[in-house]
């Protein structure tokens, strides 16, 4: 497979996605055998795109009726500790861990929809929620997470190497553009299977994410007072400033090879801090990219002005 070196790690090519190594062996699993059950929620994202925050976030929904939120498990742990990164645990030979989950099953993945396989598109009716975000600010969100992970490679402090690589589409999971289509066209073509949400809306109007969320799998809030008291209880256990705070004295995350800290998840949690980092020129052109790659879909990036 066509393989390309970032800092100690290693991507390959395959199915016209570059996977971190780490996680390949994962992917075909999935491929293989991943059962769907028709009650299971799959969260899909281009990595720095808000994963974190849609796990939390459905994840409180969904359990809202086991866990009274003033006890919920999400002022204890991480998100990524309720929610399981299906690649990952399959790459850990944990797959019988994720047979195990009781239903309704949450599991986030990074994988194109294109690489999914017909398990889930095509034999059931489990549900989809992409969350996208604005491409900048996922490259800048990208380039501070490798480098409060890995800060033994100080090469990747190169910022603009990582934005050529954003560019041609070489970055992991990538390119960028493909991995968000995909779930754009599929949510088009089957509304009740797919939601596709923006970061940036999200930030905008917490609640209505909230309550669309609620309704796409299933479980609405029924009520007026239920949906006040309620979805803004959820809101402000999953917002940024909550979770980062809750997060702050603990040891963070396990991701597959290592332990990830909690400041890793939570840095700034905003839309258009890509204006700190690029030029006009910088952000002209991978607007400029996006705007060709995406012609005629429908769809358009949303920027901070
Ligand atoms: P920044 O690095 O721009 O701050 P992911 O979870 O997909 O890895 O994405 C990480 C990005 O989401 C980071 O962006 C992080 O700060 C932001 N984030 C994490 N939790 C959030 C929340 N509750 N609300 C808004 N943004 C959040």
């Amino acid at each position: 497979l066509p393989t390309k070196v970032y800092g100690k790690r290693r991507f390959l090519k395959y199915q016209a996605t570059w996977w971190p190594e780490v996680f390949l062996p994962g992917v075909l699993a999935i491929q293989r055998r991943f059962q769907p059950r028709s009650s299971d929620v799959l969260l899909a994202s281009y990595p720095k795109s808000g994963t974190t925050w849609m796990k939390a976030l459905a994840f409180a929904i969904m359990s809202r009726k086991v866990y009274p939120l003033e006890e919920h498990p999400l002022l204890r742990l991480n998100p990524h500790d309720c929610v399981v990164h299906l690649p990952g645990a399959y790459a850990a030979g944990k797959e019988s861990v994720v047979e195990a989950l009781p239903s309704p099953r949450i599991m986030a993945l990074h994988m194109p929809y294109s690489t999914l396989p017909d398990s889930v598109v095509v034999n059931s009716d489990c549900k989809i929620i992409y969350v996208c975000r604005d491409p900048k600010d996922v490259l800048v969100s990208l380039w501070h997470y490798y480098n409060k992970v890995r800060p033994d490679e100080a090469h990747l402090s190169q910022f603009h190497d990582l934005y050529e690589s954003f560019c041609q589409g070489d970055t992991i999971f990538g390119p960028w553009w493909d991995n968000v289509l995909g779930y754009f066209r599929a949510s088009l073509d089957m509304p009740t299977r797919v939601l596709f949400l923006r970061y940036e809306d999200m930030l905008e109007d917490t609640a209505s994410a909230v309550m669309a969320i609620a309704h796409f799998v299933g479980c609405p809030f029924s009520g007026e007072e239920e949906r006040a008291k309620v979805v803004e209880a959820i809101v402000k256990l999953c917002s940024f400033d909550e979770l980062k705070n809750l997060n702050t004295n603990k040891s963070g995350s396990h991701g597959l090879l290592r332990k990830h800290a909690s400041s890793s998840y939570f840095r700034k949690g905003v839309a258009g801090d890509w204006m700190d980092h690029m030029t006009e020129e910088m952000a002209h052109r991978i607007d400029t990219i996006v705007q060709g790659k995406f012609q005629g879909s429908g769809l358009n990036i949303k920027s901070a002005a």
